[in-house]
């Protein structure tokens, strides 16, 4: 048993560790991010750069050579990579998974680096280590030069607000320390990048596996004018980020333990905030001042990114959870409607038109981007029409939000200025954004109140007005049963309209085909114009194929509960096809119809319609007194 230390060498001990702690805490810090195609050799960098700073401990290196032997791909070298790609599942499929965060430091510099995998998909990842970070290392094989993976790479990170980026030329060994290789693809690089608005663009060649140019300049390339790696990383000044930018404070829970306690709670994003300070709520824009800032570990003078604590305000505002408190000379902005670049990372489409959730730094919000104004393409940077984005693709949209959110610009703040796209039905991120600005129309436009509305309409009718939304397949027998039903109620001497998508896309939607993107548009704009006439005061029928759930969600959503009576028309596809009434079927069996419903093209039956028939055994008289029987039973057409 070792014996306790006395009091004496307990202090001194402690001493040497606040000095270490001191030391390393006056020590600048640089993030940065790695990214690189598979087998670029990216882990083998940064195992060479952890084992190069002498980072590792004396047990890791020893397993390290001992698990070279069993599974290293190099010979005799140390295989750094296995250092790096610790997970399991890396190893088997010999690829990198998730991102990773490491930390170490040298004489002069504290680094965190994050680690993304290479792999085509996985740009989700490498977006999170990005958003973060200072500056990023771009891995290029010698061998093959600047690839579509490197471009992707380059633009995102610009995108993302990073501004220095080392090129890291390697595996020079392959190509014999060829200056000729390393000054074309440096050329290719520059060429290709000088629009991407980066402030440093470094490039070295080197060899991560023989440390060629990793911690000091190798005799391998005496023609290599610049500085070897680290020594470049220990050095480069890049701007300190997040503690420079206006205090931004969203509140995550109001703490009142007792009647004379009231603080707010969260975790600050940006900026600092001390005692005194002026502040302003959004989105209620009430002001205050700081009075004081609690933690954990007592009360603070001030307090900076991403410490959590309590902030308590001189005046007693009221404030909720969701919002964000702000530096008084400079609050966010706010607003429904705004542009920003998309990058999308779901294999399903983003659809213009569908509602999405969005997410910020404190709010989710049901979202829909209104128009996709142009793509990038990643190799030329040129923009691109299109009416979706697929996976990896980078769009520039205008988004419109069901509320206002506070924001600000993203390249003013990394962190307010970011969200992420949810699928409202699979709970999955689909896509991250960068806010470029305010649309100011939000602001110049608001909703006009009449005094003669709705309910007002309704009563003059002396109806109850609702949509009635006949959904499925082309052929099933939506319009005839849809124009039964209105003449029935015609005939009660109810206000009724039909709209018909055969009919709604010779007019208002001539300019929409029958893509997965127009057909969301056309039920968007069918949604809208329902919701119009209900306002009116009108019983709507509408009649599409309608053929996704999340646009009928939509425009259930539009109008008020229980204004929506959804008509799942479910008659099979058999029947639709044998009746042929139009003579479609038969042509998009041959192949002169694309994208036909039914056959090469998806329907999403309803789950939860409220009235089901199917004309295929129930005639479509039957189907409309049905349906007047569920108006009738459910106090539709009460009010005579
Ligand atoms: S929806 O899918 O966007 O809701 P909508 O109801 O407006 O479709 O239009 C469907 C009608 O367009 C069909 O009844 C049919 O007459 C015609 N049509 C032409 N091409 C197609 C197609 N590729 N898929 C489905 N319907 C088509």
């Amino acid at each position: 048993m070792s014996t306790p230390l006395n009091t004496e060498q307990q202090l001194a001990a402690a001493d040497g560790v606040v000095e270490y702690l001191a030391a390393h805490e006056k020590k600048s810090m640089l993030r940065f991010i790695t990214c690189g195609s598979v087998d670029d050799g990216k882990s083998t960098l940064i195992g060479r750069l952890l084992y190069d700073s002498k980072q590792l401990y004396d047990d890791q290196v020893s397993a390290l050579e001992s698990d070279t032997k069993k599974h290293g791909t190099q010979g005799e070298k140390i295989d750094f990579a296995l250092l790096v790609d610790g997970l399991a599942a890396e190893r088997e499929q010999g690829i990198t998974i998730d991102v990773a965060y490491r930390f170490f430091s040298t004489e002069k510099r504290k680094f965190i680096v994050a680690d993304t995998p290479g792999h085509e998909q996985y740009t989700r990842n490498m977006a999170t280590g990005a958003s973060t970070a200072d500056l990023a290392i771009i891995l290029i094989d010698a061998r093959k030069g600047v690839l579509t993976q490197t471009r992707r790479h380059s633009y995102i990170v610009s995108l993302l607000g990073i501004r220095h980026v080392v090129i890291a030329i390697n595996k020079m060994d392959l190509v014999d320390y060829s200056e000729n290789t390393y000054d074309k693809i440096e050329a290719d690089y520059r060429k290709f990048a000088k629009d991407l608005g980066f402030e440093t663009i470094t490039c070295i060649p080197m060899s991560a596996l023989d440390g060629v140019n990793i911690t000091k300049k190798s005799s391998e390339t005496p023609w290599h004018n610049g500085s070897a790696l680290l020594p470049y990383l220990e050095t480069i000044k890049v701007r300190s980020t997040l503690a420079d930018k206006a205090f931004r404070f969203p509140v995550q829970w109001v703490n009142r333990p007792n009647l004379d306690f009231r603080g707010f709670s969260g975790t600050i994003v940006s900026g600092s905030v001390k005692p005194g300070d002026d502040i302003v709520v959004l989105p209620s824009a009430k002001r205050s001042k700081v009075k004081s800032i609690v933690t954990m570990d007592g009360e603070f003078d001030e307090a900076g990114p991403d410490m959590a604590v309590t902030v308590t305000l001189e005046d007693e505002i009221d404030i909720s959870r969701g919002d964000i408190i702000c530096a008084g000379n400079a609050p966010a902005e706010q607003t429904d409607q705004f542009a920003a670049h998309i990058l999308w990372m779901s294999e399903e489409k983003l659809f213009p038109g569908r509602q999405y959730l969005l997410k910020t730094a404190n709010r989710i919000i049901p979202a829909t981007v209104t128009e996709l104004k142009h793509k990038v393409n990643v190799n030329s940077l040129e923009h691109m029409s299109g009416k979706t984005l697929e996976l990896n693709e980078v769009g520039y949209c205008n988004l419109n939000l069901a509320q206002p959110i506070a924001f600000d610009p993203y390249k003013n703040n990394r962190r307010t200025g970011a969200f992420i796209l949810i699928d409202k039905r699979t709970n999955a991120t689909i896509g991250a954004g960068m806010i470029d600005f305010s649309l100011r129309r939000a602001q110049n436009v608001h909703w006009q109140d009449l005094d003669v509305n709705k309910g007002v309409r309704a009563s003059a009718k002396h109806q109850r007005p609702c949509i009635l939304w006949f959904t499925g397949l082309s052929g099933s027998g939506k319009s005839t049963v849809a124009n039964l039903v209105e003449k029935r109620l015609h005939d009660m001497g109810r206000h009724t309209y039909t709209l018909d998508g055969d009919n709604v896309r010779h007019g208002l939607n001539k300019d929409l085909g029958f893509t997965d993107a127009d057909r969301v548009e056309n039920i968007r704009r069918v949604g809208e114009t329902a919701k119009l006439m209900v306002d009116a005061g009108l019983v709507v029928l509408v009649s599409f194929i309608s053929p996704f759930q999340g646009e009928r969600r939509m425009a259930r959503e539009l109008v008020g509960d229980g204004e929506f009576i959804e008509v799942f028309i479910s008659t099979p596809l058999e029947v639709c096809e044998q009746r042929d009434v139009k003579g479609l079927y038969a042509r998009a069996r041959r192949g002169e119809i694309k994208n036909f419903t039914g056959i090469d093209s998806a329907y999403e039956a309803p789950q939860h319609a409220e009235i089901n028939v199917d004309t295929s055994h129930m005639p479509a008289a039957d189907a409309a007194d049905r349906i007047v029987d569920y108006l009738q039973g459910n106090g539709y057409l009460e009010g005579r």
